[in-house]
């Protein structure tokens, strides 16, 4: 990766079929990773909540906690873009909020945009957000700060009525001005149809192989935790059992004596 991806190449990746890697990253360590990687977009994922700071779902993360992890991402990487992913309650209380909030990651963290989860519901802010000048990726299908609303995490558009809401989820973003959108949790042939119909690049998490990019979750695909693996997620990896390895060995070495050595 020669130089920063910017928001204007999306549109070009998405019209020349080039794939989008997206990965998420929650430290300068992980970003550096990803970088190195080739990986072009760092999502400073909400998802910290359950990978990284113990919560049961991402509702407890703080703006705080996010603006901390965003800007040592930052720091890790140079080149790749990075994204802040908006807490829940830090951009649906009022418009006014939203922006101060958002605003916070380009100033404060280095971020290059923000991400926030809703179509239609969300369109004013979407679209205040861009007319101030902060990029915006907008999320639909499965939202996981909705999870308490919708009963638990399953895929969403399997009916017509709620495949047809999805369409108009897509399609607001996309007016409002995002430059791209998650698909999350979406039948493939759904989010396939949503990635041909919209001009602003898809990337799809349990969406299928058709969208224009994809999105994964550092800790599932190297599994970080050594907690359960997703059904759309690939273990790449296994640094829980790499870890739990290398410091047994160091507690054994100190236990008997032979670590440090002498001198
Ligand atoms: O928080 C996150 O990691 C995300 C991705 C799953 C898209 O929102």
């Amino acid at each position: 990766m020669d130089k920063r991806i910017t928001v204007r190449d999306f549109a070009n990746l998405k019209a020349r079929g080039e794939k989008i890697v997206m990965i998420t990253a929650y430290d300068a360590c992980q970003a550096r990773w990803c970088e190195e990687a080739g990986c072009q977009i760092l999502l400073v994922g909400d998802s910290m909540g359950n990978t990284v700071l113990g919560y049961e779902t991402t509702l407890p993360v703080t703006l705080e906690e996010s603006l901390l992890h965003t800007a040592a991402v930052r720091r890790g990487a140079r080149k790749a873009m990075v994204i802040g992913d908006m807490p829940f309650m830090s951009y649906q209380i009022s418009l006014e909020e939203a922006i101060r909030n958002a605003g916070r990651y380009l100033k404060e963290c280095g971020a290059d945009a923000v991400k926030l989860e809703g179509g239609v519901t969300m369109l004013p802010v979407l679209r205040r957000l861009v007319e101030v000048g902060i990029p915006v990726i907008g999320h639909i299908g499965l939202l996981p700060q909705s999870v308490l609303k919708d009963g638990g995490y399953r895929l969403h558009g399997k009916n017509s009525e709620e495949a047809e809401r999805l369409r108009k989820d897509a399609l607001a973003v996309q007016e409002a001005g995002a430059f791209a959108v998650v698909l999350e949790g979406i039948p493939a042939a759904l989010s396939s149809e949503i990635t041909a119909m919209l001009t602003i690049p898809t990337i799809g998490i349990a969406a299928g192989p058709h969208c224009d990019g994809q999105v994964q979750v550092i800790a599932d695909l190297l599994n970080l935790g050594g907690s359960y693996l997703p059904r759309h997620a690939k273990m790449y990896a296994d640094f829980y059992q790499t870890a739990v390895a290398a410091i047994k060995q160091y507690s054994q070495e100190v236990r008997e004596g032979s670590f440090p050595a002498e001198g």
